[in-house]
Parts: C-alpha cells; structure tokens; sequence
C-alpha cells in the first residue's frame, strides 16, 4: 500500500472516531470516553497528515513540524491543566480564535501559492475558495477576541448598538458578494484585503452587538463558524479529513446553537445576526422592596423539617466549588427520608453542562439531576428550594416583566416553592447585569456569604441537631 493509500485510509479512521467522539459527548455517562475517542482521532490524524505530506517535505520540514507539534501540544496542555472550570468558556472562545486565524493565512498562502495544474473553471472555484475561506476565517477570528473579551469581563458585556447596525452587516455581506465576484474574474491583492479587511470588522460587529445574556449562544455560534472555516481550508488544501472534521464540528456547533436559543426563547436568526430584530430591552432600577436574611442554622431547620427539596445551583456554586459540600448535603438529606432533587438550567454557570460536570465530579447520583423542563411544575409542592449561587436562571423578571432585558427567557420556578433560601455574597445582578425580584418575596430568604462556607455551616448544624436526639436515644 502506498503512503498516500495508506494515510487515506487513516482519515477514514479519523473520521469515524471523531464520530464516535461526538456520540460519546451527548451523554454525561459515556462522555469520558467520547473524549478519549476525540484523542485517538486526532492523533490518527495527525500521524496520517504528516505521512501524507512526508513524500513531499524535506528533513528540515519534518523536524519544523516535529518542534511546531511539541510546541502547540504544550501550550494545549499547560491552558487545560491551570484553567479554571470558570474560565473554560473564554479559553474555548480564544482557541476558535485561533482556528479562524488559521483559516485566515490557508486562503491567503491559497492566493499566494496557486497550483499551476489549475486552469479554466477549476482555477475560478480555487479563487473563490480562497475568498470563503479568508471571509469565515477572519469573521471567526474577530468575532473569538471579541467574544473572549466580554466572557473574561475585559470588556463591557453590554450590546454595542452602532446607529443602523444591521445596514452595516448587511452591506458587510453584500460587498462579499460582490468582491467574490470580482475576485473570481480577476484575482488580485487589494480585492483579498479588502474582504480580509471588512471580515474582520463584521467579526468584531457581530458578536460585539450581542449582549451578556446571549453569550452562551455566542460562543456555540462560534464553535459553528470556526467548524466551517476549518472545512473551508480543508477544501483548499483539498484535505478530506479537514473538510470532514469541519462540517461535523461545524453543524454540531450550529444545532447546539440552535438548542440553546430554544432554550432561552431566543431567535435563532436574530442572535447569528448580531442581535437583528431584538428591542432593546430597559433596565429594570425599580424599587424591589426589603430583602430577609436567613442564617445556617436557620436553613438547617428548614431542611430538618422539609419533605422535599430541589436544589437549582448556579455559577456561584461553580465559583465556591461547593460541589462537594452540596452533595454531601443532598446525601445526608436523603437519608433522613427527604426528597432531594437537583433542578439545572440549560444556561446555569458558563458553559453548557457546567452544572451537570460538578455534580458528576461530586457523585450526585444522575437520577435525582433533572433538566428545568422536567423539574419546573414540581416547585409548586416543594417545601424548600436551595439556590446555591444562580441568579438569572431563577429571575421572575423573565416571566412577568416584559421590559426586563431577560424578558421571555425559561426560567426555574423557584418562588413557587414554599420557602427559598439563595446563598450568594451580596445583592448583586447576575451575569445579565438584571435586579432579581425573587430576592424581595415574601417566601424568599438570602443565606449571606460563600456558598461553600455557607453549605458546611449547614452540614455542622444539622449534626448538632441531630446529637441531642442520638444523645437522648442512647440515655433511654
Ligand atoms: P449568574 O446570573 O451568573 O449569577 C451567579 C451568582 O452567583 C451571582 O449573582 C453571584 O452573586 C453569586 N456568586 C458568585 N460567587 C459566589 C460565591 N463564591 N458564593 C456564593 N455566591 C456566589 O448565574 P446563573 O443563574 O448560573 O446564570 C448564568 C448566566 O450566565 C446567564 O445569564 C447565562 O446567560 C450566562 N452565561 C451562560 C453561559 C452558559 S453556556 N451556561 C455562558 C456565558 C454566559 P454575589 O456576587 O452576590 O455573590
């Protein structure tokens, strides 16, 4: 079998795993090993890649790629060993930077470096190659920094709104058009500039228009794009793995965007559109009224006597890492005899499944951890809902206020429960910048402090409550 043969063949290997890999990934239990098949396809790949090339590379060629390889696979591990599970989303954002970046300089060495096999209609597809492939490139690239930016708050994660915004990234694409066009007909310098140029700026426009609470559809929508850049280079570079592995990161990016707008009632053409046809919804800086303060040993109470309880964390679990002290609680619950269940909002925390990771990582048992549609009519009859560091997944806002900037969001039911304690640090809003009136109700009471903390003061008092009762079952 010859080299070329033989590394084909191993793209089809790639190709498969990297299925496997994503079947793997759509299910908390099975989803370790779909990240060790995503591995084995990689390194597949990347071995087949560099035998493929090899005919063609001088020694020298082979040990850049060699120390290039070493350099890349060390910064990829040293980003995923000290990142915090906080800061995943801005490090997923910054790498979709770096995939639009690549896609970028691909088209580029494409107009440099054409094929002089290539003549005719074939020569007019490669321009117009290289031309999609800079536009999804830069777009993609822009729109990462961007997005990292707001996620990591370096910039402010309010909506840009440029007077006649969508005229501008509609004439942004219209001008592709028309420069791909022209590019085709006679390639030249300042045409690919000129897209490279105005694909940048719509990157930058896009995400910049959307607000802090659409960014979990964001950073989806541009996992999506940086999927179709890839398989864009991988057309250029006529790589059939690079065109596989982009269309199936690209649709799967592009259908978990579409899950996450249903989720938050959102429009899916609106959000990849920067926000079009969203009204640009009010501040709420009403009056909410008087907050009521609960203690640990209060809430301990509270639970002592509670037949149910759903728990709905949040980001300030994450933050806290009270994972572990939470589902220590949830366990010792249970052995009293409580129904303790675990409420998730698609969107709680910072990156989708961020809830659903801790709660595995403690060992909460899958079967008590239920998604908000399956959770949301059973507040009703729940004697206690602990709100471990959630704020805008919770907010009455989305429901009843129409002007509220989360207006029309699906959100936990939580105030209809009988009594709801939220453990956060202070009165602050929530990612979305909104006040929560649930803060204010009058079955609503706020357990100050690190939620961590905060849960271990619990688990100490429930067992000083309980010592009298084993102390005096001993005496008798
Ligand atoms: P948030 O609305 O972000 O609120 C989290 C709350 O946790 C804050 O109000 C904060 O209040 C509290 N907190 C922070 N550190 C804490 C600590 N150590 N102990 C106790 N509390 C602490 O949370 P959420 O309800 O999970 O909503 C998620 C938000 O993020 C949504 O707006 C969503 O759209 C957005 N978002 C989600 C994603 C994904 S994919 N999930 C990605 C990007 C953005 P204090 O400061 O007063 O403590």
């Amino acid at each position: 079998m010859t080299t070329v043969t033989a590394s084909e063949a191993a793209y089809v290997v790639a190709a498969l795993l990297f299925i496997l890999s994503l079947a793997g990934l759509s299910q908390h239990r099975t989803s370790r090993s779909g990240v060790v098949w995503g591995i084995a396809g990689m390194v597949v790949a990347l071995a087949a890649t560099v035998g493929l090339a090899s005919k063609d590379i001088t020694a020298t060629g082979l040990v850049l790629i060699a120390v290039a390889t070493a350099i890349g696979a060390g910064i990829g591990l040293w980003r995923a060993r000290v990142v915090e599970m906080t800061g995943m989303p801005e490090l997923i954002a910054i790498m979709h930077s770096l995939v639009g970046l690549a896609a970028t300089f691909v088209g580029w060495n494409g107009y440099l470096d054409v094929d002089a096999e290539l003549t005719g209609s074939l020569l007019g597809i490669h321009h117009a190659e290289v031309f999609i492939g800079v536009f999804i490139g830069a777009v993609t690239f822009t729109g990462s920094v961007v997005a990292y930016l707001k996620l990591s708050a370096r910039i402010d994660s309010r909506p840009l709104t440029l007077p006649g915004k969508h005229v501008l990234n509609i004439g942004a694409l219209v001008a592709f058009v028309g420069l791909t066009i022209a590019f085709v007909a006679r390639p030249n310098l300042g045409l690919l500039i000129a897209v490279t140029v105005i694909a940048l700026a719509l990157g930058a426009h896009l995400v910049a228009s959307i607000g802090g609470g659409d960014m979990p559809v964001v950073v989806s929508m541009l996992n999506s794009y940086s999927g179709w850049a890839a398989a864009a280079s991988g057309f250029l570079l006529a790589n059939n793995l690079l065109i596989v592995t982009g269309a199936l990161v690209g649709s799967s990016g592009a259908y978990l965007s579409y899950i996450m707008c249903k989720a938050m009632n959102r429009s899916f053409i609106s959000v990849i559109a920067g926000g079009f046809g969203t009204p640009a919804a009010a501040a709420d800086d009403g009056e909410h009224g008087e907050h009521r303060e609960i203690s640990a040993e209060e809430t301990a109470e509270l639970l002592r006597d509670a037949s149910s309880v759903i728990i709905t964390p949040g980001y300030g679990m994450a933050v806290a890492q009270a994972q572990y002290p939470v589902a220590e609680l949830a366990r010792k619950l249970r052995e009293r005899g409580v129904e303790v269940r675990f409420g998730i909002h698609p969107v709680a925390g910072r990156l989708p499944g961020h809830m659903n990771v801790l709660l595995a990582e403690a060992n909460v048992p899958y079967d008590i951890v239920l998604e908000m549609d399956e959770i949301n009519d059973d507040f009703a009859g729940t004697s206690v809902v602990l709100v471990i560091g959630a704020n805008d997944t919770v907010n009455p806002a989305a429901t009843d206020n129409p002007a509220s900037p989360i207006a029309g969001m699906p959100v936990l039911h939580v105030w209809e429960a009988a009594n709801v304690v939220v453990f956060k640090r202070s009165m602050a809003a929530g990612y979305a910048g909104v006040q929560n009136p649930l803060f204010f109700r009058e079955n609503s009471q706020m357990l100050f402090g690190d939620a961590k903390q905060r849960v271990e003061d619990i688990l100490r008092s429930l067992d000083a409550l309980d010592t009298p009762v084993r102390e005096m079952a001993g005496t008798r």
